[in-house]
């Protein structure tokens, strides 16, 4: 799986995400797999879109063994339209926040964690219901689906050095989304 997720780094580079609004930047750096990639920039904020937003090109497809994990796993019949790449270096982190620029909530998204180990948050689907915090190891699939599709959810910190999957540290997510409501 890593050395998909390699090929569709060199098809579609990290690239450094902006925060609406502000267009400060994001401590993740990000790319996308699949018909559809979620984006953010200061101008246009959060959304879907099927290019690259540096170089224009259509995102390169799913890697076939995400798109197993997600028939074995999803408990959804069609399949996911979107795979989120973030990598975090040793500082990222990512804040509180609900999944929720998808239009098909039926759908969970599940996440791959390679590389470091991180301190994942989760809470509720409110932004003040409590939380708890546990560690994600290398391997690691979290899903978001059925009562907890929407609640809040962040990354606090990385432990760095804590796995040797990526030669240079790091940890990888990959999440997959679908986004669109499937034709009828
Ligand atoms: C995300 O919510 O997009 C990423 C979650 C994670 O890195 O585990
Ligand atoms: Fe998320």
């Amino acid at each position: 799986m890593l050395e998909a997720i390699r090929e569709v780094v060199r098809a579609a580079p990290l690239y450094v995400p902006q925060m609406p609004r502000t267009g400060r930047p994001m401590s993740v750096r990000m790319t996308n797999c699949g018909s559809l990639g979620w984006v953010t920039d200061r101008d246009r904020g959060y959304r879907y879109q099927p290019t690259h937003p540096a170089t224009g090109e259509p995102w390169p497809p799913i890697p076939s063994a995400l798109l197993e994990l997600w028939d074995r796993l999803s408990d959804y019949p069609h399949p996911p339209e979107a795979c989120l790449v973030n990598f975090y270096d040793d500082k990222a982190k990512m804040g509180l926040h609900q999944d929720r620029d998808e239009t098909e909530f039926a759908a969970p998204v599940l996440s791959v964690s390679l590389g470091d180990a991180c301190l994942f948050r989760v809470g509720g689907t409110t932004r003040n219901d409590p939380t708890t915090s546990f560690r994600l190891e290398s391997g690691d699939v979290v899903i978001l689906g059925g009562a907890g599709r929407l609640c809040f959810h962040g990354v606090d910190r990385i432990y760095p050095a804590s796995s040797p999957l990526l030669p240079k540290g790091g940890r990888l997510n990959l999440t997959l989304r679908r986004v669109t409501l499937p034709a009828s």
